[in-house]
């Protein structure tokens, strides 16, 4: 049976991945929140690719949830998760308490601007605060050669680029492409929260998504047009509220009018309990 060491402290990870740097190893981190799910698991086989040795990290981040969100509830089975990340190849774990991460006195709040400001921005307050202060201080907890993060938080994703390159943190940040089920629908822990009923709609995201995007780069119909055009087709299967459905710059994340670069449609809507979000690529005709 794979084993992974598990470790509480930033010391044995520092100590642990260090040594392995110091023999010419390249080592990848994977952060995670538990919960493991295909998606995880895809960030550890990249890894796995790019990096001699894989860590994981494992904490359910209290900062990056709102005081009406799911911190309570949020799925915690830390063997299970153990033993699902040792057996694609990750071979050591960081899982510390909340002390060694926000010990008595913590006051320190990292913050980007920017791409942080629209799109789940504002629907949820302090969430990007927290999940730089916390992605920054696993960082620097394990300084890896390489950290790696699923594009289906893409707006996430690029705040942490933003964070890195801003900071000067030496670290490569890898995008791993989002996992699907085989209708579409993008893996996430809170998938678990969708009835039966919903969890059969819950792919008109994707096809919403993929849709416009097709459409935008065949050049049939506008940015305003299409957008509006999903939203009908969202709440026609159920959606509601609406956080957002948008086009945006793949790297800036600025809205787009005209496809003339490289953009991103993105949503984040309920469906029930649940709040998924997803984006695809679009790219203008050549
Ligand atoms: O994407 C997640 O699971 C979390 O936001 C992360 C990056 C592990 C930080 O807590």
């Amino acid at each position: 049976m794979a084993s992974i060491e598990t470790v509480r402290t930033a010391a044995a990870l520092r100590h642990r991945i260090a040594a392995w740097r110091s023999a010419g190893e390249r080592v990848g981190l994977v952060p995670t929140m538990g919960g493991i799910h295909d998606g995880h698991l895809a960030l550890v086989h990249a890894a796995r690719e790019g990096c001699d040795r894989v860590a994981a990290t494992l904490f359910v981040n209290p900062k990056q949830f709102g005081p009406s969100e799911d911190f309570a509830t949020y799925p915690r089975d830390d063997a299970r998760d153990a033993r699902l990340l040792a057996e694609v190849g990750a071979e050591l774990l960081f899982a510390p308490g909340l002390e060694e991460m926000y010990p008595e006195g913590f006051a320190t709040r990292v913050s980007v601007s920017g791409v942080t400001e629209g799109l789940c921005g504002p629907h949820r307050p302090g969430f990007f605060d927290g999940v730089a202060t916390v992605v920054c201080k696993l960082l620097m907890q394990a300084l890896p050669d390489a950290a790696y993060f699923g594009e289906k938080d893409y707006q996430q994703l690029r705040m942490v680029r933003r964070m890195v390159a801003d900071l000067a943190i030496p670290v490569d940040i890898v995008p791993v492409a989002t996992v699907r089920e085989a209708d579409g629908l993008a893996l996430s822990s809170r998938n678990d929260y969708l009835t039966a009923s919903e969890r059969q709609n819950a792919p008109t995201l994707y096809r919403v998504l993929s849709a416009i995007a097709t459409r935008l780069e065949g050049g049939q119909g506008s940015v305003a047009d299409l957008t509006v055009w999903g939203l009908g087709e969202l709440e026609g299967a159920g959606f509601g509220p609406i956080d957002y459905l948008e086009v945006r710059d793949a790297d800036t994340l600025e809205p787009v009018e005209v496809l003339d670069k490289p953009a991103r449609v993105l949503a984040a809507a309920w469906l029930g309990k649940a709040r998924l979000i997803d984006n695809v690529a679009v790219r203008p005709a050549r």
